[in-house]
């Protein structure tokens, strides 16, 4: 491609080192609607004539079909996507292909064909996430009344559901769909025409290109639009945070389906067995989810450190851009799909979460109150009695509901016997009325938001 300033041929490390078409092909789809919408732009601008067109538009969409079948010869002595192409155009359609490049460098057509290429993978993951906020949602509206202790610290703190407690992900999943859509918004802007990175001296019309290939303007600065990775960056801090997400639900899956916990079971679909302990069935999947989460933020690191001090504009290190976005996303979008079907196939033991939601005396709080609302006592006051209570109730071996009202009045005397109304688990998570609580009726109002939301 550059024959005439140089005599010899690269050294084969130089080629080993150079060589990006391994992992760049897969920008094969975005390179050819670049180099479509180019050339109908060139001609129209008059740069090149209809016949050199047509024959560049009848070559591309040769190529397509070969790739399509399996059967473009990708060659490492074409470096990379873009001349790969364009080397197979010239074997197709002959000297035509050399007027494609025309106003087009490297440096514009790579910052296209990956910004569309993350593009892509943002709507993609969208439509993931979505589909796992679905799968979240029909689970929690099956279980909204579906009692199971709420944790702080890890130790059981007050009743809550299991609708309620799945609701939370569809919220976590809700926001990382809203950075998916905010970066791609951000990114939608096209670099083509840029050219190395000073600009074109053709008549170039780079809102028709923009237009054609689905973005809202041409980038405004050709300097920025050849050496930009924010919209990488911010994707995969984007999936970062999303693998962050996954990794918490992740984890109470694997809490959850341990003997000692016992609240869900899997389904045989997302489980594996032991070699040798025949009585294991372990979430694997679960947990390989909860660890993608380092490969997404490696990957973000990793390009984080390669674009760190580059000078404008392009340089050769950002070719070092696609690995890490390619392995984030193929990590995210596998998490995401193996989540829903884990999230869809999962039942809860409910009998074992109502009986865990009412241990670990998690109705106190529900007792403090009452204190505070029928005797009218200063909240610190009943927080006190309450601790008592509890301290007596732990002597006694027992649950708070099952304290004889003697003991309870011996801690405050205008204590009576409907106390015991607000000691249950039920009573307790039906009382949290308040918008975003844990009552029934709340969490089926959240849900119905959400689906419409999703619709
Ligand atoms: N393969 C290169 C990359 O991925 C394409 C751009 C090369 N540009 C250049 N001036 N050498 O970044």
């Amino acid at each position: 491609m550059w024959g005439g300033r140089f005599s010899d041929k690269p050294a084969e490390l130089m080629q080993a080192i150079n060589v990006s078409i391994g992992f760049d092909k897969r920008l094969a789809a975005q390179d050819l609607a670049g180099s479509r919408a180019h050339a109908a732009m060139l001609r129209k601008a008059g740069v090149i004539t209809s016949e050199d067109e047509a024959a560049i538009q009848g070559g591309l969409d040769a190529i397509a079909a070969e790739i399509e079948a399996g059967d473009f010869p990708f060659r490492e002595e074409f470096e990379d996507i873009h001349m790969n192409v364009e080397a197979r155009l010239r074997e197709l359609i002959g000297p035509a292909a050399g007027r494609l490049h025309t106003a087009r460098s490297r440096n514009d057509q790579v910052a296209l064909d990956f910004r569309m290429w993350v593009r892509d993978a943002c709507d993609r993951t969208i439509g993931q996430l979505r589909a796992l906020q679905t799968a979240l949602l029909s689970k929690a509206e099956a279980h909204a009344d579906t009692l199971m202790p709420g944790f702080t610290h890890l130790q059981p703190a007050q009743p809550v559901t299991f609708g309620h407690h799945l609701m939370a992900y569809v919220e976590m999943f809700g926001r990382d769909a809203g950075r998916f859509a905010d970066a791609r918004a951000r990114m939608n802007e096209c670099p083509l025409g840029a050219a190395a990175l000073a600009g074109s001296p053709f008549p170039i019309d780079r809102e028709m290109t923009a237009r054609a290939l689905g973005f809202d303007r041409p980038t405004a600065n050709s300097l920025d639009s050849v050496s930009d990775r924010d919209f990488a960056l911010e994707a995969l801090a984007a999936a970062s945070l999303c693998g962050v997400h996954l990794s918490r639900l992740a984890e109470e899956i694997v809490v959850w389906t341990t003997p000692q916990f016992g609240f869900i079971r899997l389904s045989d679909a997302f489980t594996t067995g032991s070699s040798i302990m025949p009585q294991k069935k372990n979430p694997d999947a679960a947990e390989l989810v909860r660890a993608k989460v380092g490969r997404l933020l490696g990957s973000f690191t990793q390009l984080t450190v390669v674009m760190k001090g580059l000078p404008l504009a392009y340089s050769k290190d950002m070719q070092e851009d696609k690995v890490p976005t390619f392995e984030a996303f193929d990590a995210l979008e596998l998490s995401l799909r193996a989540m829903a079907g884990m999230v869809a196939d999962l039942e809860p033991v409910a009998p074992r979460m109502a009986q865990a939601a009412g241990a670990g005396f998690s109705t106190a709080t529900d007792l403090a109150d009452w204190l505070v609302r029928t005797l009218d006592m200063p909240f610190r006051d009943a927080h006190h009695v309450t601790g008592a209570a509890v301290k007596r109730a732990e002597q006694l071996g027992c649950d708070l509901a099952d304290l004889p009202l003697a003991e309870l009045q011996a801690l405050s005397q205008g204590i009576g016997p409907d106390v015991y109304g607000v000691l249950t688990p039920q009573a307790s998570a039906a009382s949290r009325k308040s918008y975003g609580g844990t009552a029934p009726d709340q969490v089926r109002a959240q849900i119905k938001r959400w689906k419409e939301a999703l619709a």
